[in-house]
């Protein structure tokens, strides 16, 4: 849905195309469209909690800081505890380099395409389990493993029958995601009911990916904490790659805009592995 609203933004404010547009422009196409990301997404929530009117602006405005005006959009009230937990997560998750959706956004933005439909194609590459999504699937497993009553045979279970464990291992880190001991201490901070249970099964869980690869590093990533400080902010899991998006829409932002500086076309070359010439007469 957030996807959707965001393409259709480019045509409903008739948003020129990067090729076309100044820098200037091409950043106040970004900050526009990047709050109503989040504005989408608040509005969104409350339709999801079963509210059919929206707050009203005078009330939203009344909002410091974005995490704050965000949840007044969507509660109408704005939980100290719950800004704390958005706010860190939001920060933690603004921008990293070069991964799946950011270079999603970048080869849009080389095409010249508007600001709208690079945004736009960068929520569908990280809405996706391995990358963005995965938050979605940690707390149901926390649940899991704390009704279960018995992390390790959990894990044992889960890695014997082909399941990737959610939230630990990364395409570029081999060693702990820096911003996941940062979450960690916040989820602490707030009194997190699952922090106890998500410390557990990470030791665990490192303990068994470990032995069973024992050259290879997997460690905790962004998402793990992340998922248990959304918690703490009463976010539903299915809405944690949304909220994802409401702050990687800066780093995708910044960076649309120095593609745009290049002016190049991503063109990849791809190395063609099908079958050999052969001949296409008929017997
Ligand atoms: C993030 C991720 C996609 C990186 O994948 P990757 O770069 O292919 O991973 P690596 O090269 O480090 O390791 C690949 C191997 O480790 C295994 N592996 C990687 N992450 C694993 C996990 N979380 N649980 C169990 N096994 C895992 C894979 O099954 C694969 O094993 P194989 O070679 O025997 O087939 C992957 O670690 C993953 O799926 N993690 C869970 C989803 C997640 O948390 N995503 C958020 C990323 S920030």
């Amino acid at each position: 849905m957030l996807q959707a609203n965001t393409a259709r933004l480019s045509g409903v404010w008739k948003l020129g195309k990067l090729s076309e547009i100044s820098g200037a422009q091409a950043r106040e196409d970004l900050g526009r469209l990047s709050a109503q990301v989040m504005s989408i997404v608040a509005r969104s929530a409350r339709v999801g909690d079963g509210h059919i009117d929206s707050v009203p602006d005078d009330v939203v405005a009344k909002g410091k800081t974005a995490a704050e005006k965000f949840l007044l959009r969507w509660r109408g009230e704005a939980d100290p505890r719950h800004v704390k937990a958005i706010d860190t997560y939001w920060v933690c998750t603004a921008e990293h380099g070069l991964n799946a959706s950011t270079f999603t956004a970048r080869i849009v933005a080389s095409t010249g395409a508007d600001c709208g439909a690079a945004l736009s194609a960068a929520v569908g590459a990280l809405s996706g389990p391995l990358h963005g999504g995965a938050p979605a699937y940690v707390k149901p497993m926390l649940d899991e493993v704390a009704a279960s009553g018995d992390p390790e045979r959990w894990v044992e279970e889960a890695l014997a029958s082909g399941k990737r464990i959610m939230g630990f291992g990364h395409r570029i880190y081999r060693a702990e995601d820096p911003r996941s001991r940062i979450l960690k201490q916040t989820a602490r901070e707030l009194g997190s009911p699952q922090v106890a249970v998500a410390e557990e099964l990470e030791q665990v869980a490192l303990a068994a990916l470990q032995k069973r690869s024992p050259d290879r590093v997997l460690a905790t990533n962004v998402e793990y904490y992340s998922a248990v400080v959304l918690d703490v902010a009463e976010i539903p899991p299915p809405l944690a790659p949304a909220m994802f998006a409401c702050s990687r829409v800066a780093g995708w932002s910044a960076h649309i805009l120095e593609q745009k500086r290049t002016g190049k076309l991503f063109r990849p070359n791809a190395r063609y592995v099908g079958p050999a010439p052969r001949s296409l007469e008929l017997a």
